[in-house]
């Protein structure tokens, strides 16, 4: 049995969700996952666990930087052990935006930090009009229209595949 430690940063709780469901599938072989927000990573002794995995959403083109800072203080402690990183964004709603050699977040992030994930993945998020402000409300309305996706403001969405985290769970018991 492995103890496995699920570090997340989320704005609307999606990525949350995506960790919930990690944590099932993963339980279900029998292992031990603690969830933790990047808010409160730094109190954590990484060290009682065997494999960490870190999560995050995009907002305005970026991962947190509190991520990037908890990459550079933690680098030695995430390379001796297995670990994963997966990203959650919706331009990866286009399946060929779905990969981490295709997705542009993706791709920059693994440019700009050193530490090289064993695993990395990326899953389209979610979109929820009503959850956001009147100010991302119409950002993201402009970026939707730009990027030719649904634009009316009633308009709930969830392009996570499921099947997809499901299959990352596995990957997480294996690596
Ligand atoms: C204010 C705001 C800005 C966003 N910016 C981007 C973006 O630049 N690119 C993108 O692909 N998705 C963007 N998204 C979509 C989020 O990444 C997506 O909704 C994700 O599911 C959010 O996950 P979270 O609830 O864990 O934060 C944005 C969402 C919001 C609300």
């Amino acid at each position: 049995m492995a103890k496995i430690i699920i570090i997340y940063s989320t704005t609307d709780g999606h990525t949350l969700k995506i960790c919930h469901q990690l944590k099932t599938v993963i339980e279900q072989q029998a292992h031990q996952v603690e969830l933790v927000s990047i808010d409160d990573a730094q109190q954590v002794d990484l060290q009682i666990f065997d494999k960490i995995v870190i999560g995050a959403s995009i907002r305005y083109g970026k991962h947190s930087p509190h991520i990037y800072e908890f990459i550079k203080q933690n680098q030695q402690r995430l390379e001796s052990k297995p670990n994963a990183f997966f990203s959650v964004n919706l331009v990866a709603r286009k399946p060929e935006k779905r990969t981490p050699e295709s997705n542009p977040y993706v791709r920059k992030f693994l440019q700009q930090i050193s530490w090289q994930p064993r695993e990395v993945t990326v899953f389209a998020g979610e979109l929820d009009y009503q959850k956001y402000g009147i100010r991302d409300r119409l950002i993201i309305r402009l970026i939707m229209w730009m990027t030719k996706g649904p634009t009316d403001p009633n308009t709930l969405k969830d392009y996570t595949d499921w099947k997809q985290v499901d299959a990352f769970g596995q990957v997480i018991c294996e690596m």
